[in-house]
C-alpha cells in the first residue's frame, strides 16, 4: 500500500458514486443482484478504512431517484439489502465512532426503510469519529429543487428577502448542507460523469474516475485515490500564489 496520506492532505468530505455492480456480476455469471449484494461488503470495508484513516466525512451514492426506472424485481432486491445492511450494521458503526445520516427523499422510501434510518440516525447520533452520509433516494436535481421550494416557502412568508439570497443561504437549504461540500468525488466503474449526485456542492470538488467496478473497490485503491488527491492543486477559481502581482 501507498504511504499514508498525511491527515492534513485528506479530503475532510470524500463522496463515492459505487457503479459496476451490475457489469461485475455479469462478467461473473451472477445476476446483479449479487454485484450489489458484494458492493454493499465494499460499502462497509470502505467506510471502516476512511473512519480509521481520519476523513470526517463520507458520502455514498446508494440509491438515486433515477434508480426507480429500474426493474422492479431490482429495485426491491436492493431495499432488501440496504434492510439487511443498517440492521447488521449498525453496532459496528457505533463501535466505529461513526455518525450515520440519510439524505434524499426518505419519505417516499418503504415504511420499514424509513423506520430503520431513524433508528440507525438516533443511534449513532452521539458517535463523532466520521460522518457517513448515505444517499437514498438522492439526486442532485432533486435536492436543488427541494431548496428552491422551501427558500420560496420562506420568502412568501417574509422570513427571507430575495435580495438576502446569496450562495451561502441557499446552500443552506440544501439537505446537504449539514456537511461540508465534498472535496473529492470517486466514481468507479469506468463512467466519467456525476450521474445527477451532488450538483450544487460539486462546484470545486476533484473528480477521480477509475474503471475498476465498485466490487472490486480496494483500500489500496481508496488510498492511490487519495494520494492523486493530495498532489492536486486546487485553486477556487484563482490564479497560483507565486504568480500575483
Ligand atoms: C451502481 O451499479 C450501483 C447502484 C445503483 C447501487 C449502489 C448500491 C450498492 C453498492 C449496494 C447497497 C449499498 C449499501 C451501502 C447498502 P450498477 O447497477 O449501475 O452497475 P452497472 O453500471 O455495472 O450496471
Amino acid at each position: 500500500m501507498n504511504p499514508p496520506v498525511p491527515e492534513g492532505k485528506l479530503p475532510a468530505h470524500l463522496a463515492i458514486v459505487m457503479d459496476g455492480n451490475g457489469r461485475w456480476a455479469r462478467q461473473r455469471g451472477l445476476s446483479r443482484v449479487e454485484g450489489h449484494r458484494k458492493g454493499a461488503e465494499v460499502a462497509r470495508v470502505i467506510t471502516e478504512e476512511c473512519a480509521r484513516i481520519g476523513i470526517k466525512f463520507l458520502s455514498l451514492f446508494a440509491f438515486s431517484t433515477d434508480n426507480w426506472a429500474r426493474p422492479k424485481s431490482e429495485v426491491d432486491a436492493l431495499f432488501l439489502l440496504l434492510k439487511s445492511y443498517l440492521r447488521k450494521e449498525r453496532q459496528t458503526l457505533i463501535a466505529n465512532g461513526i455518525r450515520f445520516r440519510a439524505i434524499g427523499n426518505i419519505s417516499q422510501l418503504p415504511n420499514n426503510i424509513q423506520r430503520l434510518v431513524a433508528q440507525t440516525e438516533r443511534a449513532t447520533a452521539p458517535c463523532s469519529r466520521m460522518e457517513l452520509i448515505l444517499a437514498l433516494n438522492y439526486s442532485g436535481q432533486w435536492d436543488i429543487l427541494q431548496a428552491v421550494f422551501r427558500l420560496a416557502r420562506d420568502a412568501e412568508a417574509h422570513k427571507v428577502r430575495p435580495e438576502d439570497i446569496t450562495p451561502d443561504l441557499f446552500e443552506r437549504y440544501l439537505v446537504s448542507s449539514d456537511a461540508p461540500v465534498p472535496d473529492l468525488l470517486i466514481r468507479t466503474g469506468g463512467e466519467r460523469r456525476i450521474s445527477n449526485f451532488y450538483l450544487y456542492p460539486l462546484a470545486y470538488t476533484e473528480l477521480y474516475f477509475t474503471p475498476t467496478p465498485w466490487p472490486d473497490f480496494t483500500p489500496e485503491e481508496l488510498h492511490e485515490a487519495l494520494e492523486e488527491f493530495s498532489r492536486r492543486e486546487r485553486r477556487f477559481g484563482r490564479i497560483p500564489e507565486p504568480q500575483q502581482l
